[in-house]
């Protein structure tokens, strides 16, 4: 697969995002193994979690441990795939997503997802949303003192504004690798930290890609011009909208959600769909 920057080093351009896999609606761990197996078989060597992706109060790190079984079990080398974690949300059980920016708490969250994933250093560790009760420097100071004592080797940003990249990326010294936000063809509003991400060099990894689980089968229903695109090229919708996220920027790294080995094969294809400028034009702006 195609190569893009990560900070020091590089990953396949389409990544693998792992949350559902293990929120509600989940299928059996059989399945979700089977994707991450064919991820990995396709070229993807980065793989997106979070500790929150779990359903029950009790499984922290559901994901996280599920993604270490499969690597485990994978037949080649791992060595170079990048499982991207990160910390500050919870799930207390009844379906909502809470928030804990303390810098107390990103620490020991960041050692436990270590040690689930069977590291001693997390490939990339991002603070997963800023908590309004905690000055954003402080739960980033907390990434900063991880960097430092080695409990992770990057250190990434997510559902962050332009000035909290600015900020984040100063708080790091300048080691701000990552900024994970929503983007879409859905969901077009992270496009000025798109944007920004470009010029400074950080790797933009758009979240749900496709405009998430519930809706990434629809997406040639309700963006008519990517299914246009698609069947000029003989390719499904969701690849040009990957192909088209690609395009805009050479710091973008989309992660797909996949629980079916089918899906992540369809998505990787992307890497190698090339767009006229004609059809890029037609999607720009596409909402
Ligand atoms: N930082 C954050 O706050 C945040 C929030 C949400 C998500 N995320 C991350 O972003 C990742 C991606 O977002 P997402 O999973 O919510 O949504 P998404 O990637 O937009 O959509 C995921 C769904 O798309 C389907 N799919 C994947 N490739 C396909 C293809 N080529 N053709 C047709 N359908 C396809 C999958 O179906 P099957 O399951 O049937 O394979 C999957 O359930 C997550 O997994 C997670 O790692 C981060």
């Amino acid at each position: 697969m195609k190569q893009r920057a990560l900070g020091d080093i590089q990953v396949g351009v389409i990544g693998l995002g792992g949350m559902p896999m293990s929120i509600e609606g989940r299928p059996e761990e059989s399945r979700s193994v089977s994707a991450i197996h064919a991820a990995l078989d396709a070229g993807v060597t980065l793989i997106d979690t979070a500790d929150a992706y779990h359903r029950d109060p009790d499984e922290v790190g559901h994901n996280e441990e599920l993604i270490a079984r499969a690597l485990r079990s994978w037949r080649g080398d791992t060595s170079h795939v990048v499982v991207a974690t990160k910390g500050g949300h919870l799930r207390p059980g009844d379906g909502s997503w809470t928030v804990n920016g303390d810098p107390a708490y990103l620490e020991q969250a960041a050692k436990a997802s270590a040690q689930r994933l069977g590291v001693d250093t997390i490939g990339l560790y991002q603070f997963h949303r800023p908590d309004p009760k905690v000055p954003y420097a402080e739960s980033v100071g907390a990434l900063r003192d991880l960097l430092d004592e080695g409990v992770i080797a990057r250190a990434g940003i997510s559902n962050a504004t332009v000035a909290q990249i600015d900020e984040a990326n100063e708080v790091l010294g300048g080691r701000l690798t990552s900024v994970q936000n929503q983007f879409s063809p859905k969901f077009l509003s992270s496009r000025a930290e798109l944007d920004h991400c470009a010029r400074l060099g950080i790797a933009f990894l758009p979240w749900s890609p496709l405009g998430g689980i519930s809706k990434a089968a629809e997406l040639g229903g309700n963006h008519a011009p990517f299914a246009e695109v698609a069947s000029a090229h003989g390719v499904s919708p969701q690849q040009v909208a990957l192909a088209w996220e690609l395009s805009l920027g050479d710091v973008v790294i989309p992660i797909p959600g996949a629980s079916r080995p089918a899906s992540i094969e369809d998505s990787v294809k992307a890497a190698e769909l090339e767009l006229t400028p004609t059809e890029l034009i037609r999607l720009a702006g596409v909402g």
